[in-house]
């Protein structure tokens, strides 16, 4: 039996809530709050009661063994994810009850798995990802640290998605293709053919801009 980590989340906004509630359905941890830079969101209730409790500089005012960075945009998300490794945070892998993770798969440190996520056998998800509503990661793809895969986007069987890429809602990745580092695949776009680093990359079949 492992122990019950105490959790604080970094963020406050929808995205913060949607993690906050994957990791009280897990029962893997007590929720101790959210920490927010915006002055206005101080002491603000955002799930459940609990309360926005101040701004990440005073973390260690509040007792945890584990924090989250519950932010949505990947950039901003992998600058806290980095800021606060360095000051000897450690970080929650939070996997909703309702997803389906196969066995001889990886999650990496801070990443999340909402509901409705299927992770299939031999795929392998960095850290601080974020596998979001009813997505789906193939067999043996792999997802880069900072992702995002967005709602209802699919990753077929073999697939590689780069660092601080976004898969945007409902994307979908033919089997085995391969997108770079700090992407931006649209809405719906179908990636037919490899995509190169730092793109935006839109329609059907899926074309940089
Ligand atoms: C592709 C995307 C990044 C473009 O954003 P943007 O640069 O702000 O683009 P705009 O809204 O100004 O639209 C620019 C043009 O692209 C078109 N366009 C925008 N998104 C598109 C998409 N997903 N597929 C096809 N065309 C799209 C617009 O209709 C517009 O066309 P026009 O110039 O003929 O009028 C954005 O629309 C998108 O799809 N983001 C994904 C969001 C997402 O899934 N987030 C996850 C949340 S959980």
């Amino acid at each position: 039996v492992t122990a019950i980590k105490r959790l604080l989340i970094v963020g406050a906004g929808g995205h913060a809530k949607v993690v906050a509630d994957a990791a009280i359905a897990s029962r893997n941890f007590e929720l101790i709050g959210f920490v927010d830079d915006d002055p206005l969101l101080q002491g603000r209730p955002i799930l459940d009661g609990l309360v926005v409790l101040g701004p990440t500089r005073d973390l260690d005012n509040w007792a945890h063994e584990l924090i989250v960075v519950a932010v949505g945009n990947n950039a901003d998300r992998r600058r806290l994810f980095t800021l606060l490794s360095q000051t000897g945070e450690r970080f929650a892998t939070i996997v909703h009850p309702d997803a389906s993770v196969a066995r001889e798969t990886t999650l990496g440190a801070g990443s999340v798995v909402f509901a409705g996520v299927v992770v299939n056998v031999h795929a392998h998800i960095g850290a601080n990802v974020i596998l979001n509503t009813a997505a789906s990661v193939d067999h043996d793809s792999r997802v880069g640290d900072h992702a995002h895969i967005a709602p209802g986007a699919h990753l077929a069987g073999g697939c590689y998605v780069g660092a601080g890429t976004l898969i945007g809602i409902g994307a979908v990745l033919l089997p085995g293709r391969s997108v770079g580092s700090d992407v931006v695949i649209g809405a719906g776009a179908v990636v037919v053919n490899d995509l190169p680093d730092r793109v935006t990359a839109i329609g059907v079949p899926a074309r940089a801009r």
